[in-house]
């Protein structure tokens, strides 16, 4: 492969999913409108100017999977509607807009587990998005985690690239040395795509599935995802059991179904001996082998309970080192093109 075919980062198309409904409570009927236009792209508001209104809403329409109030607003508070929200609607999360004044309750709130965060006044359209999604996200993980399948997965559909992401934030965050981990490798994935030259679409359903990869790992007890030291053969097993346990959460869902392969094979070898299924060569899916790439050497260069990240450069060699069995020779390539090209940051 030439590298003057290693392309720039591929901008993709963000799909917006419209039904995700959530609860905001202001007294300021200005400051409702300006929030609910910062998000009216990919969230549906429902709007109330008070407490009393805002349970009233909750009551009727609810569940939301998310609420956000203001703090200071005449007659009950914002922490003392968000705590009656927590009774009312115990799934969902909970989010308070305050003051610089206000920090200290907020901060207490937070501690309390009487809200999931809190905004400072004002707030920049940006971060307003921003904050829903990871709202969103923590909804669905937390109902995932609980074992709510059917709800979640129903839910799952109609998630854009922007929600998905922070689902895929979420299910990292369940062991600190993995932060990060479904989004770095989802960059990687693509570079890589785009590299080769796939077609807009695939690399869409790339992105989708390289972001869930790991979707599986909300199965996995934090006490495994977090072991210091090497894991025994039957916490292995039940570390591997991840690749089916996201199989199974994303099976249903007619929008992922291209994408299942990702989740399926992304442990599966070049010359057959990994998991689950053991396939090999162009048995495995190419954007299963791309993903095995991009999430080993993720892996290699990330700090783990037991170990320090390794440096590049040595992460780099085992890579090539494992070209031909663990890794399809062919995606190696490109991938140290984009190495050399300095594209892996
Ligand atoms: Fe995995």
């Amino acid at each position: 492969m030439n590298q003057s075919r290693v392309n720039q980062s591929p901008t993709l198309e963000i799909g917006s999913g419209d039904d995700v409904r959530v609860l905001l409570v202001d007294d300021e009927p200005l400051v409702l409108e300006g929030l609910r236009r910062s998000v009216h792209r990919e969230f549906v508001a429902d709007l109330a100017s008070g407490a009393e209104e805002g349970l009233a809403k909750l009551r009727r329409d609810g569940p939301y999977p998310v609420v956000v109030s203001d703090m200071r607003m005449p007659g009950m508070d914002g922490a003392e509607f968000l705590a009656e929200v927590r009774t009312v609607s115990p799934d969902s999360i909970r989010v308070m807009l305050t003051g610089h004044s206000d920090m200290e309750i907020a901060v207490r709130a937070v501690n309390e587990g009487q809200i999931f965060r809190f905004l400072i006044k004002p707030v920049t359209p940006e971060a307003f998005l921003a904050t829903l999604r990871e709202c969103v996200a923590q909804y669905h993980a937390a109902r995932l985690e609980k074992g709510q399948l059917k709800i979640a997965i129903d839910a799952l559909e109609q998630l854009d690239l922007g929600t998905l992401t922070a689902l895929a934030r979420a299910i990292d965050a369940k062991s600190a040395w993995t932060a990060g981990h479904s989004e770095r490798v989802t960059n990687l994935a693509l570079k890589m795509g785009h590299a080769m030259g796939l077609p807009a679409k695939s690399l869409e359903l790339m992105h989708r599935g390289a972001l869930l990869h790991d979707i599986g790992k909300i199965g996995t007890p934090p006490a495994i995802l977090d072991k210091v030291g090497r894991l025994d053969p039957e916490e292995m097993r039940i570390m591997r059991e991840h690749v089916k346990i996201g199989v199974r959460i994303l099976e249903p869902i007619p929008c992922f179904r291209e994408a299942l392969p990702m989740v399926a094979q992304h442990h599966e070898w070049f010359d057959g001996s990994g998991y689950p299924a053991g396939l090999a060569g162009e048995n495995i899916s190419l954007p299963a082998r791309i993903i095995a790439v991009a999430d080993c050497y993720d892996a290699l260069v990330s700090d783990r309970p037991y170990r320090k990240g390794l440096p590049k450069r040595q992460a780099l060699e085992m890579m090539r080192q494992n070209s031909g069995t663990q890794f399809d020779p062919m995606i190696i390539e490109v991938f140290m093109l984009l190495a050399r090209a300095a594209q892996l940051a």
